[in-house]
């Protein structure tokens, strides 16, 4: 058994969102994604990098959560030893159907739940469309994405240490470190990384409205975040958290409200790290400066 399996990325999250046409617009002419248009399923495919997708909005009138999570691995030896650990600990893997696989365009997927029962899914081979390059829906550069993932999600759980076992223990995800903020470790986040991106994954066992506080997307360009912040207040689209320097991952962004009530965050200069060679840290502030809410 391959003692660092673990996903090589945040491949791909579904949202289930009450407005989709909404989310088209929210996608494209604020955050700068691409649309691909409607799937057969009538999902909504963004793209934000030589990926052909990043994001599936699902139209559901009573979630407007995250749905699903996506874990891109390297190959079949590694989705079937992810397979064979979760079955080993009693979780339930699903294979995923051909209709499935196609619809995923990759070449083959399991479905799992974490145990906050998160729909997730581990996936290789994903279709990369580097022949149609991505054209941003406004003119935002490029996004970092490739392979760092499509950015990071910071989730609702119910419990802290059985959701850390989990994807320590068995997705093989690491802690790059902990938030406490204002020394409350009630509030405590536990920020995990699976790649040189500081972190993929960012979970609290604080109740909130949504399992979703925000997604993040990455610019390469620090204008790209500046444009963005002038084009919501412009339009009126809540700003959320001002913009901050956050002290873990150091990326300076700010927090937009979607058309789903929670979060994205749009950020610009995270640090790479060495996912081998990280010494866990804590800190009791999530920012350097800024970041009100
Ligand atoms: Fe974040």
């Amino acid at each position: 058994m391959n003692t660092r399996l673990r996903p090589n990325q945040l491949g791909y999250i579904g949202l289930g969102v009450s407005d989709i046409e909404a989310w088209e617009v929210f996608g494209t002419e604020v955050l700068g994604l691409e649309s691909n248009g409607r799937d057969d399923d009538g999902s909504l495919q963004l793209r934000m990098d030589d990926y052909h997708y990043r994001f599936i909005v699902y139209e559901d009138k009573d979630l407007d959560d995250l749905q699903l999570v996506g874990w891109e691995m390297q190959g079949a030896q590694e989705l079937a030893d992810l397979a064979g650990k979760l079955g080993d600990r009693g979780f339930a893997v699903t294979p995923g159907s051909d209709e499935l696989k196609a619809k995923r365009r990759v070449v083959d997927l399991i479905q799992f739940s974490d145990p906050n029962g998160l729909a997730s899914e581990a996936y290789y081979g994903p279709l990369i469309t580097r022949e149609k390059p991505f054209k941003s829906g406004r003119s935002v550069s490029n996004f970092v994405a490739g392979d760092q993932g499509l950015g990071h999600i910071v989730i609702s759980v119910q419990d802290r240490q059985e959701t850390l076992n989990f994807y320590q223990d068995l997705l093989g995800l690491r802690i790059s470190d902990w938030v406490h903020p204002q020394g409350d470790s009630s509030r405590t986040l536990t920020f995990m990384h699976c790649n040189s991106r500081h972190h993929s994954l960012a979970f609290w066992d604080v109740e909130t409205p949504k399992r979703l506080h925000h997604f993040l997307v990455e610019v390469e360009r620090l204008d790209d975040v500046g444009a963005t912040h002038d084009l919501c207040q412009g339009k009126n689209i809540p700003i959320v958290i001002s913009l901050g320097r956050h002290t873990n991952d150091e990326m300076l962004s700010f927090y937009v409200e979607t058309p789903s009530g929670f979060a994205v965050e749009y950020g610009w200069g995270g640090i790479n790290l060495e996912t081998d060679d990280w010494d866990v840290r804590q800190h009791l502030s999530g920012s350097v400066w800024g970041h009100k809410r």
